[in-house]
């Protein structure tokens, strides 16, 4: 059998990498795949850690905050962020851009396009399901996006086929950015955000 032809894709490190797709296109389980667990903020898992229950959408509000707390920690020390949501709607790409930029780093967004027979299969063979309803509903805003991302200010855009969930092979290419290293009151060596607000020595 013929080896799986690799598509490479390469990243920097620090950038800001914004998975968007539709409920069950594979998101997470590619994140999984090509990154590290700590270089991926997930807003499943920030839900959980603000209400305990990644299901539980009524807390948006707080899960993306700390999803942007999360990302603006790791840029201002150069790591590598991949934030994985579904990033379906104009103001959620438009924030994420927006943190990029202020930490001046590139800003690409991998765009799932998995036909949607696809997505409803890879939803009923798993645990957490979200079921058919939803999935259409986020396919019907996911053909907005598709149609205007290319314009709304990424770096790149990169579009995943369903071929390409087997073929992508992602090189990360270390390339650090100059930032000015903020110190503790009193001199302690510690480096903090940018535009943190200092909480105090014991926080
Ligand atoms: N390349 C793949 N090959 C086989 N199964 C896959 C593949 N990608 C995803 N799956 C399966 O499809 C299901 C949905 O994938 P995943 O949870 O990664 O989707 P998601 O886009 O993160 O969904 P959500 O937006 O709901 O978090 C999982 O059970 C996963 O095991
Ligand atoms: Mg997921």
């Amino acid at each position: 059998m013929d080896p799986i032809e690799k598509r490479i894709v390469r990243v920097f490190r620090p950038s800001l990498v914004v998975l968007c797709g539709p409920a069950a296109c594979g998101k997470s389980t590619f994140a999984a795949r090509h990154f590290r667990p700590t270089q991926v903020i997930s807003s499943d898992s920030c839900r959980a850690l603000v209400c305990d229950d990644e299901r539980d959408q009524r807390y948006p509000l707080q899960t993306f905050a700390l999803v942007n707390y999360l990302v603006s920690q790791r840029l201002s020390i150069n790591r590598l962020c991949v934030v994985d949501s579904t990033a379906l709607t104009p103001d959620a790409r438009k924030t994420l851009l927006a943190l990029g930029r202020k930490f001046r780093v590139r800003v690409e967004l991998f765009l799932f396009d998995i036909p949607f027979e696809k997505c409803l299969d890879f939803d009923r063979k798993r645990e957490r399901s979200v079921g058919p309803k939803v999935i259409e509903e986020h396919f019907q805003i996911f053909g907005t996006a598709r149609a205007s991302v290319g314009s709304e200010g990424f770096d790149q855009v990169l579009e995943l086929h369903e071929d390409d969930l087997e073929k992508i092979q992602i090189e990360i290419l270390y390339r650090p950015i100059y930032r000015v290293r903020q110190e503790w009151p009193g001199g302690n060596r510690h480096s903090l955000a940018v535009h943190a607000t200092n909480p105090g020595p014991r926080s």
